[in-house]
């Protein structure tokens, strides 16, 4: 199996990382990417509990090592969704999302490597100057929240323009995506939409449903669901979702936060939030994240060893 900085460091078999989906990524699907050979985030949203933390970290443990995801933004004044990452003691946690200068010292302090996905060259910049491990270039074609550059000019750039390890993250879905950014340079990648319909995700049904019908074309870049659901992401960040009735219907309209919440319904897969990215459309049907994990790496490894 192909080696990088990121199997080394982890001591893990495939340089795949299973991106911390807020909603997506608890316990037991985080626990399936590690047992498979990569090494799986646990997706803290900024309305997660410490408590919720506790409970899924040891549901993530059965696998192996695993790691915790945190949105830099969402710590400002309230550290304790941070607190209760470092006391599970993960292989890493990252921190995406906003400047994370004011606790990189603290999750060093315990022993824990910081990882920050970035959205441009200024974010890399940002992330160097606050000390972190290893950075992983978010390309716009990511599910959730991302910025706007695409994953290959981005990745180039960021490859050009540092000495920390770097990671690609964003519409990598199968073993072509992956053999093509560790023949860029890269250590590894961070898959998330790859992973939407198995059956560990956490969820309604019907994200599932959607993920495997969804095609490329199907995702809306938008603000709309962050209104409709009042999360204060700043607003650089918009997340990426499956088009619905309700992307269509009021993405682009200036209408106010009551009147987006009152149309919005999450049991309803046309007025609820599905997201992911542009990847979705190599998503065919609900198999195992393990499977997923194990497909990607082995395809990976052959693509790659047509040239060494
Ligand atoms: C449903 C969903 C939720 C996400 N939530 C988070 C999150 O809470 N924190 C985070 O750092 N990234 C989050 N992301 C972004 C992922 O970490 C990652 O960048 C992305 O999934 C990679 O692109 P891909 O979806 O094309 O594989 C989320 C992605 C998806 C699809």
């Amino acid at each position: 199996m192909i080696a990088t900085w990121l199997t080394r460091e982890f001591g893990i078999e495939i340089p795949v990382l299973g991106a911390p989906m807020g909603g997506r990524a608890g316990g037991e699907l985080v626990g399936a990417v590690s047992a498979a050979g990569g090494l799986g985030l646990l997706g803290a949203a900024r309305y997660n509990s410490a408590q919720w933390v506790a409970d899924e970290a040891a549901k993530a443990r059965v696998g192996g090592p695993f790691g915790i995801g945190l949105m830099t933004w969402s710590l400002d004044g309230d550290t304790s969704l941070l607190d209760a990452a470092i006391a599970e003691k993960p292989a890493l946690i990252t921190l995406s999302f906003g400047d994370p200068a004011a606790y990189v010292e603290r999750v060093h302090a315990a022993g824990i490597p910081v990882v920050s996905q970035i959205n441009t060259l200024d974010d890399l910049r940002v992330v160097e100057a606050a000390g972190v491990d290893a950075v992983i270039a978010q390309g716009a074609e990511a599910g959730g929240h991302t910025g706007r550059i695409g994953t290959l000019p981005l990745l180039q750039e960021i490859l050009e323009s540092t000495t920390l390890p770097v990671l690609a993250a964003g519409g990598i879905g199968t073993g072509r995506g992956l053999a093509a950014v560790i023949a860029a340079g890269a250590e590894g990648a961070m898959i998330g939409t790859a992973l939407l319909a198995s059956p560990e995700t956490t969820g309604p049904d019907y994200a599932r449903t959607r993920v495997v019908e969804a095609g490329s074309a199907d995702t809306v870049y938008t603000s709309v669901f962050d209104r409709a659901r009042s999360q204060p992401w700043p607003q650089r960040w918009g997340g990426r979702a499956i088009a619905n009735e309700f992307t269509s219907t009021w993405e682009g309209i200036s209408a106010d936060e009551e009147t987006l919440a009152k149309a919005y319904d999450p049991s309803d897969p046309n007025n609820g939030v599905v997201y992911a990215g542009e990847a979705v459309g190599l998503v065919h049907g609900t198999h195992p994240a393990g499977d997923v994990v194990r497909r990607i790496g082995a395809d990976a490894d052959r693509l790659l060893s047509r040239f060494s």
